[in-house]
């Protein structure tokens, strides 16, 4: 059966978009869970886009890329020689290590962006093939805007890189334009016409959901001969996102009787990561988002119930276990020991270092305490919320609050910094207004909330309370998230994380403006 390489670019075009930026430290904490995954290849970033761009993608390259069976690591770059150069100082480090390089080659982009001739990209195309050549193999090429590009043109160019040495053929639907049938008919013909070089280059698809066809236009491109698909955990990405990689790995794996075509993800590792990703970036999936919403298992018309009830399958086309789901069980007690702790984790698929199941075992019990049962998704929620901390200038040591009909919200906030105290208090239209205000004082940082959002990790009244915060901070936007079964104190923690996170982007100046 034929393998359909999966091209992961989360940390790339994924990361790109307004909301989802990730530090280094996230970035390679999701590669990691991304190699766990076995995607084929880890699009880690852009590397002449930014310093902090470049350090992520060679600490990936480097910590990730150099595992047992680790995937390739691919960085983006320009047609321009100097971003190749730079690129390949980032992915050098990697096994196996991955260039991939694009221009635009519509008229639209040509005209107004690059204004630069039909010959001259052409030509720029080229050159920067064999530039990458010169550094590595595993060379890929993307004509930008793909889907708006004249045919016979953008087959040329293509001609012409993969002469040079370019050994995947990339063809984005940049604008999220395309059709299914149209971009079907479209990848047919590139290969048709391409024929000359048939077994020289593996065909690609990278395709935007501004029209919601992006998954689709994707395995369209599998049946009509693309064998790589680009797509990002959650679809997140420019705009409208980009095509969803649990989509189409689950599409491809249920319908393999359709589509004939195998991918090598473990696909137990799917609800993990997409979570991951969520705890990391504080944005959460709808609740009907296909595979990993909240309500992609659950029957709720009795009709289905009854079914379900009696024979999975006359609902279920996919298991919640396929997708490594947890159930939504009681799991584990006050009375638990570690061991038993230990082990669940290990069943959810978490392999952790015995400093690191200390570390969940005391977040555990303090749950325990506060929650009488504690269920498989606490459980997720405490151990990824351990594997994103950010290291922690002020921790929390004392939260008091005073709100109610009739009162000033107000509140008293303790911090501790490099082991002294400080502590101070403010007042606020509520009560979380109140602690961001005491805080506010105490760090001399002013933020202005952007983002509140707060969700319940399980049912139940006294469930745990994820709260992600996104400040401003004179300019600059930082994410922060924070979990506790109360949720002032969930929205201190992600207040605080933010605060945290700024220290360490930003380590210096704050040093100066701290107490
Ligand atoms: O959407 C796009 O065209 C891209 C390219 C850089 C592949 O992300
Ligand atoms: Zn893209």
């Amino acid at each position: 059966m034929d393998r359909v390489i999966i091209f992961d670019t989360t940390l790339r075009d994924g990361e790109q978009s307004p909301g989802f930026s990730m530090n280094a430290m996230e970035k390679l904490e999701m590669a990691r869970q991304l190699a766990r995954l076995r995607v084929d290849v880890i699009e880690a970033g852009f590397p002449i886009s930014s310093d902090e761009d470049f350090e992520a993608t060679r600490e990936v390259a480097r910590q990730v890329g150099t595992l047992d069976g680790a995937p390739a690591i691919c960085g983006l770059s320009r047609v321009g020689l100097g971003d190749i150069d730079r690129c390949w100082e980032a992915v050098k480090y990697a096994t196996k290590p991955r260039i991939h390089t694009f221009v635009a080659t519509s008229d639209i982009h040509l005209k107004y962006k690059l204004r630069k001739s039909r010959a001259e990209i052409l030509k720029a195309a080229e050159e920067a093939v064999k530039h990458a050549r010169a550094y590595c193999e595993d060379v890929e090429f993307s004509p930008e805007d793909a889907s708006r590009t004249d045919f016979d043109y953008m087959c040329d160019v293509l001609d012409a890189v993969i002469t040079a040495g370019a050994r995947t053929i990339n063809i984005p639907d940049t604008v999220g334009y395309a059709i299914p049938q149209e971009w079907g008919q479209r990848i047919a013909n590139i290969r048709e016409r391409l024929k000359r070089h048939e077994g020289r280059y593996v065909l690609s698809v990278h395709c935007h959901n501004d029209l919601g066809q992006a998954v689709a236009n994707s395995v369209t491109g599998v049946m009509n001969g693309a064998r790589q698909i680009e797509c990002t955990i959650n679809g997140i990405g420019e705009r409208a996102g980009n095509a969803s990689l649990e989509e189409i790995v689950m599409a491809l794996r249920t319908r393999k009787d359709f589509f004939g075509v195998d991918t090598g993800v473990k696909t137990e590792e799917l609800f993990r990561t997409s979570r991951l990703l969520s705890h990391i970036t504080g944005i959460h999936v709808q609740p009907n988002k296909a595979i990993v919403g909240e309500n992609a298992f659950a029957h709720e018309a009795g009709i289905h119930q009854d079914g379900v009830l009696k024979d999975k399958s006359t609902y279920e086309i996919m298991k919640p276990e396929d997708i490594g789901r947890p159930s939504n069980k009681l799991v584990l007690g006050k009375h638990s020991g570690r061991a038993a702790l230990g082990s669940r984790l290990k069943e959810l698929g978490f392999d952790l270092q015995p400093a690191e199941i200390d570390r969940a075992f005391k977040k555990f019990k303090d749950l325990a305490d506060r929650k009488k049962e504690v269920f498989d998704e606490d459980l997720v929620a405490i151990v990824t919320d351990e594997a994103t901390q950010t290291p922690e200038t002020y921790t929390l040591d004392y939260l008091h609050v005073l709100s109610g009909t009739g009162v000033v919200p107000s509140a008293t906030v303790k911090l501790t910094r490099a082991g002294q105290t400080f502590q101070d208090s403010g007042i606020g239209d509520g009560p979380v207004d109140a602690v961001l205000a005491a805080i506010d004082a105490i760090t001399g940082v002013k933020g202005r909330l952007q983002d509140y959002a707060i969700r319940a990790a399980t049912s139940g009244k006294d469930a745990i309370g994820e709260v992600s915060v996104k400040v401003d901070f004179d300019g600059t936007v930082v994410a922060g998230k924070g979990a506790s079964t109360d949720v002032i104190e969930a929205s201190a923690r992600a207040y605080l994380n933010a605060i945290n996170r700024l220290v360490q982007q930003n380590g210096q100046r704050m040093k100066e403006i701290g107490p």
